[in-house]
């Protein structure tokens, strides 16, 4: 699996993070194969935490900066990820307490679907439409240099 061009929405810091975001599914998708995911899978989750935080208040505040229309729809379909990394992570959570790592093949796995979805349905759709509202309307008013 390597980045696709076709993934990349066309604003700068929105796809460097998408990268960075691919970048970790690599790696989950190495260690699953390797059979070591029981070692991988605590550092991804920890990984989406901060990610999921820090990339959907970046894009929020695009949303909100621009008076993006769809700022409602986009912002809950980022409020539904986190409550399904939510449950990802409580599942990691019950994992370390029992002290029973069995459970984390199938975590990994499921946390791999989750987020290579995320990629095709949320970030080449969703978050392009968004980056395409942007880059059209720093052509407009060419104020937006920030991005
Ligand atoms: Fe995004
Ligand atoms: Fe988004």
């Amino acid at each position: 699996m390597e980045w696709d061009e076709n993934l990349s929405v066309g604003v700068e810091s929105m796809d460097s993070d998408h990268k960075e975001l691919f970048k970790k599914i690599k790696e989950l998708v190495y260690a699953i194969n390797q059979h070591t995911c029981k070692y991988k899978i605590d550092d991804v989750i920890k990984f989406l935490e901060d990610y999921a935080k820090n990339h959907f208040a970046m894009e929020e505040n695009f949303m909100k900066e621009c008076g993006y229309p769809e700022y409602r729809q986009h912002k809950a379909e980022h409020r539904k990820f986190i409550a399904t990394f939510s449950e990802l992570k409580s599942e990691l959570l019950k994992i370390k307490a029992s002290g029973k790592y069995d459970g984390s093949y199938e975590l990994s796995v499921t946390t791999d679907q989750v987020l290579v979805d995320w990629l095709l349905d949320h970030i080449a759709k969703v978050d392009r439409k968004l980056a395409k509202f942007l880059n059209d309307r720093v052509r407009k008013t060419n104020r937006l240099t920030s991005l």
